[in-house]
């Protein structure tokens, strides 16, 4: 009979505890799971609206050709609180002539006493079939997911989708977001975007921050577990940015066809500290599939200068002149910042004060 001697069972679970080590964060679950799982009835219930839209919507709306005067700009907005901004938002969209070159769409989180925008407002009737939000959860990329789905489903016309949070507001008139979207040969400082020999756009590129260079990286990408995103997504292919961002049609649909990353970005975390995942699926997914076709900036001024626990700074009343608009509009990488953000609400007044002149006014 074979016995295996003390030293021999000592020393196999010496050797076994790295292991152990290694392999916990995937063989058991993490004891405290945030609330931020996503339930099985509402993964099926996206993966419902994300196929309709993968299969019925034309890819390339925006290709090398130049634009239709008929395409359009969707506004998905992400809020878990009232919209405190609509009155600035109604000014930017209220021009009639403007009617046929955008689409709405708001995603609200349920849980939130949100009032019903009333039938006057650009909001009415805008609002999507929306779920609940958490912070350091996948359920922000879900939304997102949800959003862009929608407006693909919605309108085939639909060639740029920007996001944008109840805390941003326009630094320009849509006439102007219209222009640099659509037509200027100089809005994009990455001159590659146009040939100005025949002045015309060659390609129309997904304005999206992507970053392969942050001190948490490696942190963010290991809050999942050590191997948890292997092999889908390797650490070189690992990125950071915002998650507020504006793509072209094509890489939108990219965004609701992907399985293969969701399945690893869904995962919950196990700190929240390092918990982003909203920062990373979009820049991580479009730098994979389409390096060539994105600006790696991001239209949207954000401020980061005295961060504290991963919010930028939020702007208060007594901050707001024309001064900070022009500030907040400067950008190293295009003719302008087109949106900005974060805004207290009590901002509203002392903006709708200073539109006109200085944000409307361009
Ligand atoms: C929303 O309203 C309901 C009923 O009026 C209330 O019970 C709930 O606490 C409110 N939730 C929030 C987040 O204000
Ligand atoms: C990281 O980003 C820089 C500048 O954005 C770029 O020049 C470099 O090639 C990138 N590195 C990798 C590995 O993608
Ligand atoms: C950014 O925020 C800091 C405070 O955190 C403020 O001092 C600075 O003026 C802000 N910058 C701009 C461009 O508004
Ligand atoms: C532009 O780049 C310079 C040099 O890197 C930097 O100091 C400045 O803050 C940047 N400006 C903006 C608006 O990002």
């Amino acid at each position: 009979m074979y016995r295996a001697s003390p030293f021999l069972i000592s020393f196999t679970l010496l050797l076994s505890l790295p292991l152990l080590y290694l392999l916990a964060p995937r063989v058991f679950p993490p004891l405290f799971p945030l609330p931020d799982t996503i339930s099985p009835d509402d993964e099926l219930d996206d993966l419902s609206l994300l196929r309709r839209a993968s299969i019925s919507s034309t890819a390339s709306r925006l290709s090398s050709s130049s634009p239709h005067p008929s395409f359009k700009i969707a506004f998905l907005f992400l809020t878990h609180t009232d919209l405190h901004f609509s009155p600035l938002w109604h000014r930017f969209f209220r021009n009639h002539r403007h009617r046929s070159l955008f689409n709405i769409y708001v995603h609200a989180d349920p849980s939130a006493n949100i009032s019903t925008p009333s039938p006057g407002s650009v909001f009415h009737g805008r609002f999507i079939h929306s779920k609940r939000t958490y912070r350091a959860s996948p359920t922000l990329i879900a939304a997102t997911r949800r959003l862009l789905a929608t407006a693909l489903l919605d309108d085939p016309a639909n060639a740029y989708f920007t996001v944008l949070s109840q805390y941003c507001i326009p630094l320009h008139s849509f006439d102007y977001v219209y222009r640099s979207l659509f037509t200027s040969l100089t809005f994009d400082h990455s001159a590659a975007a146009y040939s100005t020999q025949y002045g015309v756009r060659l390609q129309y590129r997904s304005y999206i921050e992507v970053l392969n260079k942050s001190s948490s990286l490696w942190k963010r990408y290991t809050a999942r577990g050590r191997y948890s995103m292997i092999p889908e997504v390797p650490f070189e292919k690992f990125r950071v940015g915002s998650q507020f961002f504006s793509l072209t049609r094509g890489h939108a649909l990219a965004v609701v066809r992907d399985r293969s990353l969701w399945k690893k970005f869904k995962l919950p975390c196990y700190s929240e500290e390092s918990c982003y995942p909203e920062e990373h699926y979009f820049p991580t997914l479009l730098s994979m599939k389409d390096p060539r076709g994105l600006t790696y900036y991001t239209l949207t001024a954000v401020n980061w200068t005295g961060t504290v626990k991963g919010h930028p700074h939020t702007y208060t009343p007594s901050e707001i002149s024309p001064q900070l608009i022009e500030r907040l509009r400067a950008s190293n990488h295009s003719e302008s910042h087109l949106f900005a953000r974060k805004f207290s609400p009590d901002c509203l007044e002392p903006l709708m004060k200073i539109a006109s002149k200085a944000i409307f006014q361009d």
